[in-house]
């Protein structure tokens, strides 16, 4: 029976191109699990967009002196070309600019307004006189009251990774004007988040498919019991307030981003001519993934599932597979220092799916991971070429060779023949497995020990030998192999699209791939095979040091 799959992936900040982080975190991994999805004949619906509100876009543009939108415009484009790319299939790629957007939020926020879970209360804001504003968290510094750290911003401590209140910081100072900021009043909404922190306790208890990380982190937080938080601020870009009076404030950034998996599914389904179809995504028996780093899993685990309580009759998240961090040459990645690499970047050297196969492979799903240029090096030739370029071309140049580019004829099969094909059915089921519980390293472990299988199938069988002698039995061992081949680019399709749509058409077939779904299918003996053109680039090792040289060094980013 087909499933109902909604992925939400983390909406990056366009203030900055994508890196290699983020695509671990989470573009990558959604991607793999949305492609699988998609394989097993699934409906599959996978949104995102580029937060565009929000100090991180603010502060970019003033450093500049270009507007916010300016921004904005320019990393759009640039994510909506790294997807692409790169091979990240989103069913839509949006912004929280849109229109569409600001209604979703506001009939959000109008509906918590009217049942209570919105209230107004007075607090205590931040205002500089220089530079006669409020500021926002972030444009506070002071000392951290937990560890000290003198540069402590007012939403966060660096040092300690606590979140903070500006006031909590001793001697703040403004950002802007370096000047002591004063307390004044201001009215904001408040979100009851108090009210449903028995509900979330009780159901994130029940999540117990969760990374235990996940889990444990939540559970701790919610066990220490959530307070009201303010959802407006004293700004002015972002999602307006709509309520009179309150046209000089702004929406949380945080509080609106969230709700931007809910507006981009009707965006989606309002684009295909059939605006109703996002419920689909949205109702009971749906599961829904988000895919983000773990620096947001308060926000989908918590907020975002409390707001979605209190709208009411829409689903909870089904899994929130949040992923650690991946450094860099074993420091911390840094995009103010350029100790990064860029995807885009990157693809001016080397192919998607030499990217995607290593970032792949070390993946930050239990712990932080590690990008290394060496490893990356190593990994491409031992492993992706060496395992499984050099074995689909070999086999596909002598069938091109001995029989004319014919898919042999098999006749009777032998045990070893039989054996393979057995091992091509577990490694479905591991790799599906693996694929379904978000453990995505591990499916492309299984895929590749199949093709290593077959491989030593192949050197047991050694048809480059007995088809002097015994051509029935060099044709049936690469006809056998050939099968496994056409299975291992269904396995890899997940994770390596572009070559499994190569190998695709180096098999013969002209359907469309996605056709075959997710399971091992036949290649006919008599097939004609297309022309055999290498999967993989072999690398030379110079690249390491080239690429480690790159790091650090000044960019026109
Ligand atoms: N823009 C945020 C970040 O990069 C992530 C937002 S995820 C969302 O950390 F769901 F809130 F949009
Ligand atoms: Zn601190």
């Amino acid at each position: 029976m087909s499933e109902t799959i909604f992925l939400g992936v983390a909406w990056p900040y366009a203030n900055g191109p994508i890196h290699v982080g983020q695509l671990a975190g989470c573009y990558l991994p959604a991607d793999i699990f949305a492609r699988f999805h998609r394989l097993k004949g699934n409906q599959v619906l996978m949104v995102s967009g580029s937060d565009q509100h929000g100090t991180p876009i603010t502060v970019k543009a003033e450093t500049e002196g270009v507007s916010p939108a300016e921004v904005v415009a320019r990393y759009h484009a640039l994510f909506l070309e790294t997807w692409q790319k790169i091979g990240i299939s989103f069913d839509l790629f949006t912004t929280t600019g849109t229109e569409n957007h600001r209604e979703v939020v506001h009939r959000i926020f109008r509906k918590l307004l009217d049942q209570g879970d919105l209230y107004l209360r007075t607090e205590n804001g931040i205002y500089d006189p220089i530079a006669r504003r409020f500021l926002p968290d972030r444009y506070v510094e002071g000392t951290c009251p937990y560890c000290h750290y003198p540069r402590a911003r007012g939403d966060q401590c660096e040092n300690c990774g606590r979140q903070l209140e500006p006031t909590q910081l001793i001697e703040m100072r403004s950002v802007l004007s370096k000047g002591t900021p004063e307390i004044r009043p201001t009215e904001h909404f408040f979100f009851r988040l108090s009210k449903y922190n028995a509900p979330l306790l009780e159901w994130v208890r029940q999540q117990e498919h969760w990374r235990p990380n996940v889990r444990n982190f939540t559970l701790r937080y919610l066990e220490e019991g959530l307070i009201d938080r303010a959802i407006t601020r004293d700004i002015e870009w972002g999602v307006p307030v709509p309520v009179p009076g309150f046209e000089q404030k702004r929406i949380y950034v945080w509080f609106e981003a969230v709700i931007g998996y809910l507006s981009a599914s009707v965006e989606w389904a309002a684009r295909q001519g059939d605006p109703e179809r996002w419920r689909q995504w949205w109702s009971e028996g749906a599961k829904s993934y988000y895919f983000i780093g773990k620096d947001n899993i308060p926000f989908h685990t918590m907020i975002w599932p409390a707001m979605l309580m209190a709208y009411g009759g829409l689903v909870l998240p089904y899994d929130v597979p949040a992923n650690e961090f991946m450094n860099l040459e074993r420091r911390k990645i840094s995009t103010s220092q350029n100790w990064a690499v860029w995807v885009l970047d990157v693809l001016e050297r080397y192919d998607p799916d030499q990217l995607r196969y290593y970032v792949a492979s070390v993946l930050p799903e239990t712990t932080d991971s590690d990008f290394s240029w060496y490893d990356f090096w190593r990994r491409n030739n031992d492993e992706l070429v060496a395992t499984y370029g050099n074995l689909v071309h070999r086999v596909l140049t002598f069938t091109v060779r001995h029989w004319s580019g014919a898919v042999p004829e098999p006749g009777p099969l032998t045990t070893a023949d039989e054996a393979l094909f057995r091992r091509v059915e577990e490694a479905f089921a591991a790799v599906d497995a693996a694929i379904t519980a978000v453990r995505l390293r591990d499916g492309l472990r299984e895929a590749m020990a199949l093709a290593q299988e077959v491989n030593r199938y192949l050197d047991e069988q050694a048809p480059w030998t007995t088809v002097r002698d015994d051509r029935v039995a060099a044709g049936r061992a690469l006809f056998v192999a050939l099968q496994a081949i056409n299975a291992l680019k269904v396995l890899l399709a997940p994770y390596l699209p572009f070559s499994s749509a190569r190998l695709h058409r180096m098999l013969g077939f002209t359907a469309p791939f996605e056709a075959e779904g997710f399971r091992p299918a036949r290649v006919p003996a008599g097939q004609l095979l297309g022309e055999p053109v290498p999967l993989f680039r072999k690398l030379d090792e110079a690249i390491v040091a080239a690429e480690q040289a790159r790091l650090g060094a000044a960019h026109a980013g």
